[in-house]
């Protein structure tokens, strides 16, 4: 068999969004748009399978759209309530994923740490499935690039803005536009930028797909000609306790009708959500019609019934 009729291997996990390589990721939009348009193809896809969703912290779109996607698949989840104890505290990381190996099919952990996300699965031969760390939230952002797709009809070249924190969601924003070859500017206030070595990654890879990964501090030049704007919270669950600075330091960084002028004209809005009115982005701009927040939160659902029947079947 040539190279180019392989089948795709994709990782067992997804950890970052980095594991999978541009033609990987363009597959999973494929399905998805498929799963989406045909849910009743895949009814029974994950008939007898459990998996065990753990969680640190609050959730609401992620915990729904996994439990629904997953009973929807046929398949049944368990869910281990960790927002009061740390995953980690009553025994240690590999050991509870030696045990929910026996147990299980797969895991979606929304974790504090990255690292006790890897250290799931390193110790754990199921899928793992990062559902939010610190530092990624790769379900956000392929869920996004299919919003996009679907918006726009493709995305290379696409003008993607992201205005505010050098977070999660942006690391994920990032590892998914180079994949998709799209356009990404963000701006960030100084210090808080995304990590070097995430931008370094998204450079490289977008030089494989003709994508365009560029950063800058202000939200007027980041935005210029975008035909999406995103932006997220600027405290991210966690980091409670510097609020206060972040307020001040990201105070003119909001998404406004004054900072959509500078976009192209049927510019969309975007947001993972939760957001704070006020704070990130104004009243007027996510209650707007060209605000597709909802679509991304549904397209949720689709996504990671796609990434699902990617890894455990
Ligand atoms: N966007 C997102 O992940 O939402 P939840 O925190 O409600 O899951
Ligand atoms: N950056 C936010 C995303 C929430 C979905 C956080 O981590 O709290």
């Amino acid at each position: 068999m040539n190279a180019a009729a392989a089948p795709l291997t994709f990782s067992n996990d997804l950890l970052t969004g980095m594991e999978w390589n541009p033609t990987q990721v363009r597959e999973l939009l494929h399905l998805a748009a498929d799963v989406k348009a045909h849910p009743d193809r895949y009814r029974g896809a994950l008939a007898g399978r459990f998996l065990a969703l753990i969680f640190e912290k609050p959730s609401l779109r992620t915990r729904v759209t996994f439990e629904v996607g997953i009973s929807t698949l046929g398949g049944s989840s368990v869910f281990l309530d960790h927002t009061e104890t740390k995953l980690g505290q009553r025994e240690s990381i590999p050991d509870v994923a030696k045990n929910l190996e026996r147990w299980v099919q797969g895991i979606v952990a929304r974790t504090f740490s990255q690292e006790s996300i890897n250290a799931l699965a390193e110790n754990a031969s199921i899928p793992v499935i990062n559902a939010l760390s610190d530092r990624y939230h790769p379900c956000q952002a392929l869920a996004d690039f299919f919003t996009l797709q679907e918006r726009f009809g493709g995305l290379r070249g696409l003008k993607l803005a992201y205005v505010g924190d050098g977070n999660n969601v942006c690391h994920s924003l990032l590892s998914i536009a180079a994949r998709a070859g799209a356009y990404l500017r963000i701006a960030t206030p100084a210090g808080y930028d995304p990590e070097p070595a995430v931008v370094s990654e998204a450079k490289r890879t977008a030089r494989e797909t003709r994508g365009k990964i560029e950063l800058c501090n202000s939200p007027e030049e980041a935005v210029a000609d975008a035909q999406a704007i995103y932006t997220d919270v600027w405290t991210s669950m966690g980091q409670e306790q510097e609020s206060a600075a972040r307020e001040a330091a990201f105070a003119s960084y909001q998404v406004n009708n004054k900072l959509f002028a500078h976009a192209a004209s049927d510019a969309v809005f975007m947001h993972c959500l939760p957001a704070h009115r006020g704070s990130e982005v104004s009243g007027e701009v996510i209650d707007s019609p060209r605000s597709i927040v909802f679509d991304q939160a549904e397209n949720r659902l689709h996504m990671q019934k796609a990434i699902l029947l990617t890894l455990l079947n």
